[in-house]
């Protein structure tokens, strides 16, 4: 099962990624993580990515399909792939269906998640994680058991996303608007996409998304 999660920033994206690997065995490919690994490591494409990432803009499609046909060919053997963060462009949408149907694979599920720019604000400007393993937490909504310590690894450091501030969030949401939002009609008239409200918590959202997959 090959599943596109899509929603603005914020939306609960790598949250609700997180629950389906656990639930279901699939691999989650998010291009906001691999890019960020790139930024870690140093390299040309890391530096060249930090800039546009700063800025709340999209990174050029040329880029984005190469490092994703890369991901979506290591992860072939596995039960399937949760696509977070990618496509984010017609032209990223048409590239996907080219790359999975070369490889006789297609989308199962695009799953939008929609929540409000209040909820987006709210999430983003909340929003750590630890400095080890990459577990996600929020201010408010997820908090560590232990104050200061993480759940999953026990690590005592945790980090903010230099894109999480004011500034950059908005521009985040603009390219959403103006590159992201206009794929949805792709999927609509394929008869993949399945809106989900994702303003609720993440449980609710997950128990949403869980009944399109079981097809309760
Ligand atoms: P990326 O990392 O993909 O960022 P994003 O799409 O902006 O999404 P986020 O990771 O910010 O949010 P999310 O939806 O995963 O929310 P989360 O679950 O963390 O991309 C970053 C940048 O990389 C882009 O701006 C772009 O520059 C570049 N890029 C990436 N992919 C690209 C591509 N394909 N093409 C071109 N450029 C690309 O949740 C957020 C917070 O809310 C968390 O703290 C969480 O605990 C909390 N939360 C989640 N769900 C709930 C809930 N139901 N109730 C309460 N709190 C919740």
């Amino acid at each position: 099962m090959n599943l596109i999660l899509l929603g603005p920033p914020g939306a609960g994206k790598g949250t609700q990624a997180q629950r389906l690997v656990d639930t279901y065995g699939l691999v989650q490919l998010s291009t906001g993580d691999m890019l960020r690994s790139e930024v870690s490591s140093g390299s040309d494409l890391g530096l060249r990515a930090k800039k546009i990432m700063d800025e709340g803009q999209l990174v050029p499609d040329d880029i984005m399909i190469a490092m994703i046909s890369g991901q979506i060919d290591a992860a072939s053997a596995s039960d399937g792939i949760i696509l977070d963060g990618f496509p984010r462009t017609t032209a990223q949408a048409e590239a996907l269906d080219v790359v999975l149907g070369a490889k006789g694979l297609t989308v199962d599920h695009v799953i939008q998640l929609e929540v409000d720019e209040d909820a987006i604000v709210s999430r983003l400007s909340g929003r750590f994680s630890c400095a080890a393993c990459g577990e996600g937490y929020h201010d408010t909504y997820a908090r560590p058991e232990v104050e200061g310590v993480c759940d999953k690894c026990g690590a005592k450091e945790f980090t903010r996303r230099s894109d999480d501030n004011a500034h950059t969030v908005r521009s985040r949401l603009a390219a959403y608007n103006k590159q992201t939002a206009p794929i949805l009609p792709y999927y609509l008239e394929k008869g993949s996409l399945k809106r989900v409200d994702g303003l609720g918590t993440m449980e609710t959202v997950f128990g949403e998304i869980k009944g399109i997959i079981d097809g309760v």
